[in-house]
């Protein structure tokens, strides 16, 4: 079998968070992402979803370089970028771009369109400064864009061609994996279904691969042929697509895919609401290094599954990931019996969820926005 384009091995981002004690002690630890494992075949897409907070956007940018790990690694052809140094780095970095869910935030204003894919073309120092200009031409030519509007400046363009205009800026590299960050939930509704339409047509194009984060599981499920769920910054659950939409086996799963948007106005109005998840902590700044005081598995306070696990084992113990095949999950229950499984996404009344909480518990961020 071929090894995964994208590897990533138990990453963990930590941030600090509150202020500094006394000789740096005491401080507080958010956990934005905890032994996350994912791979992304080659030319494939794998979609990750998980409720607002628990650490998808992180994750991100710790693939592509922008945050450090605390601990973990990402292999690309099976190389742990960290290890590299010097040009190999700057390299192998430009064969993993990030496309951001806001356009305007990832293009500088005083910068034409041309210009803006340019740029890393220059800082990379690829090509003479006229095969720069007709590459920055032909890209934005391959996102849609005439070469009329290459002078233009962001604010002279709509949502949509300013995706356009990033997209081009992140494929200027030719990389080999594109991490997209809600690449379309900024985008007016009618937008959308074009900037997917180009994703599409690019993937096939340039034989790309996608971490596609979205919050739309409709579009995940279009998108991507495998998924991984994140809940509290830790993979829950990952499957075929088919398999996690057909047969969730971790009760988060069924509660996000419970609570996904519905056709039918009776069981949107009855969905379910969720909460971010509570921010755990740890204590950092002892001898041994950070103290990890979490303890269980996260979901579990959330949970009306827990009780059928015996001894509070979910409270005291974190349950690892584990399956046949492709489909893992988190989770001390046994696999639903195929029956119980929810038939699609969003198509089961909420009280076949296994969270069971109640509409007004929610704090109004829901997975489904
Ligand atoms: N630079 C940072 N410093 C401190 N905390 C951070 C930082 N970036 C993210 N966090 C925290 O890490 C957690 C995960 O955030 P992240 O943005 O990765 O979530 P997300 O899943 O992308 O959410 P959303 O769906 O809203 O985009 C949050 O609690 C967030 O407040
Ligand atoms: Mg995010």
């Amino acid at each position: 079998m071929n090894a995964p384009l994208l590897e990533v091995r138990s990453l963990s981002v930590a941030f600090p968070r509150g202020p500094r004690g006394f000789l740096g002690r005491g401080r507080q630890v958010l956990h934005a992402v905890s032994e996350c494992s994912l791979t992304v075949d080659r030319g494939q897409s794998l979609g990750l979803v998980g409720e607002s907070g628990s650490g998808k956007s992180t994750l991100a940018r710790a693939i592509v370089g922008l945050v450090k790990p605390a601990a973990g690694a990402v292999l690309l052809d099976g190389v742990d970028l960290a290890a590299l140094r010097g040009s190999a780095r700057k390299a192998a970095r430009g064969r993993v771009q990030m496309l951001h869910q806001d356009p305007f935030a990832s293009l500088d204003p005083r910068r034409t369109a041309l210009e803006s894919v340019i740029e890393p073309l220059a800082i990379h120092r690829r090509f003479t400064r006229r095969e720069r200009q007709l590459r920055a031409l032909a890209l934005l030519d391959a996102v849609g864009l005439e070469p009329l509007q290459a002078a233009r400046f962001p604010h002279e363009f709509s949502g949509g061609q300013r995706q356009r205009i990033a997209l081009a800026r992140a494929l200027a590299l030719e990389p080999e994996l594109v991490v997209l960050d809600e690449p379309t939930s900024a985008l007016d509704v009618s937008v959308q279904a074009q900037v997917v339409g180009l994703l599409q047509e690019l993937q096939q194009r340039f034989r790309l691969s996608y971490l596609f984060i979205s919050h739309d599981l409709a579009l995940v499920r279009h998108l991507c042929p495998r998924v991984s769920v994140l809940y509290a910054g830790r993979v829950v659950e990952s499957a075929p697509t088919a398999d996690l939409f057909g047969a969730p086996r971790h009760p988060y799963s069924r509660l996000l895919l419970s609570s996904a948007p519905t056709a039918d106005p009776r069981l949107e109005r009855e969905r379910q609401r969720i909460e971010p998840p509570h921010e755990v902590r740890a204590t950092a700044g002892s001898k041994a290094g950070a103290v990890d005081v979490r303890s269980g598995c996260a979901f579990h306070p959330r949970c009306l599954e827990r009780d059928k696990v015996p001894g509070e084992r979910c409270r005291r113990e974190l349950p690892p990931l584990v399956g046949r095949g492709e489909h893992v999950s988190a989770c001390f229950l046994p696999p639903p019996a195929e029956g119980r499984a929810l038939g699609s996404a969003g198509a089961d009344p909420p009280s076949r969820g296994p969270s069971g909480l109640s509409p007004s518990t929610g704090s109004g961020r829901t997975a489904g926005r």
